[in-house]
């Protein structure tokens, strides 16, 4: 069960459209992914098509609850011509107040959502982060198997990655697995100006061997999340085909470089 914590302190550089994206190319492959979103602004749950969920991830976190992720999950609103439908631990405004509480547990909150996650049996689970280093993303850290870092090709972007990855390496310090892996940095929205090529260069020097291959910025990937479709069935729709290609690419090099597991859980069709 890989578990992906999707990272970056910043808002808007593309968490969630990483989120939504490798859980569309897992779909596209018969592969059920668990989308375990902890930003209480919940994009990730509106784009997987879910509006009002009937359970939440917050009553999960409120106190310590082994194994009891399983009892929030529920289905998503993707059409089933998308593959294996996604499942979701969905994401409610009441999120926002439960932060500033785990702060107050006097024994340390930081691993409720790994005890919560426990007993998880799916074969890729996705955690959404907010835009911050507080208690949700170091929750998510604490649960993950690996991070993604996600970052925009702009000013700030290596300073931004640099100190999320110390953040890595503190939680690798505390956790007696020395997880997170560092899965890579996706450099996300790459459009073709010479600047965005000046800093997505930068970052490649920067953090030699951990960039994996970008993501394009495409209208067709704010469409999906604002129609909460997948990308994989938007069909015809300019670069719509093009960024699915792109998701699937990313999403074999985060089950592994030979794709192996995609080979033997999905249908063959890489
Ligand atoms: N590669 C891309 N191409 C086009 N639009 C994008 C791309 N990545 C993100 N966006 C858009 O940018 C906005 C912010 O992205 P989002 O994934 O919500 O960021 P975050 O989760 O980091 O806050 C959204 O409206 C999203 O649709
Ligand atoms: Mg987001």
């Amino acid at each position: 069960m890989p578990t992906v914590a999707v990272v970056n302190q910043k808002g808007g550089v593309g968490k969630t459209t990483v989120v939504l994206g490798l859980a569309s190319a897992a779909a596209h492959h018969n592969i059920e992914a668990l989308v375990v979103d902890i930003d209480p602004q919940g994009n990730a749950t509106t784009g997987l098509g879910v509006f009002e969920p009937t359970r939440g991830i917050d009553t999960v976190l409120a106190e310590e609850r082994p194994g009891g992720l399983a009892a929030v999950v529920e289905s998503t609103g993707w059409p089933t011509s998308c593959g294996r439908r996604p499942l979701v631990a969905a994401s409610s405004s009441s999120l926002a107040a439960r932060e500033p509480q785990l702060a107050n547990d006097p024994l340390g909150a930081q691993d409720r959502l790994a005890q919560a996650m426990r007993d998880c049996r799916q074969p890729l689970v996705l955690i959404d982060c907010p835009p911050s280093l507080g208690l949700l993303t170091i929750n998510a850290l604490f649960a993950a198997d690996s991070v993604l870092v996600v970052t925009e090709p702009g000013a700030w972007a290596v300073d931004g990655v640099g100190r999320m990855l110390q953040t890595v390496e503190r939680i690798r310090q505390r956790r007696p697995d020395g997880g997170p892996e560092v899965a890579g940095i996706v450099v996300n929205r790459l459009g073709r100006t010479r600047d965005a090529r000046y800093w997505s260069d930068r970052l490649s020097e920067a953090y030699p061997g951990s960039c994996l291959p970008a993501v394009h910025l495409r209208t067709a990937l704010s469409e999906a999340a604002a129609q909460s479709l997948p990308v994989h069935v938007l069909g015809a729709r300019p670069g719509a085909a093009e960024a699915a290609a792109e998701f699937d690419v990313l999403l074999a090099r985060i089950l592994g470089e030979d794709g192996g597991m995609i080979r033997s859980v999905g249908d063959g069709g890489w």
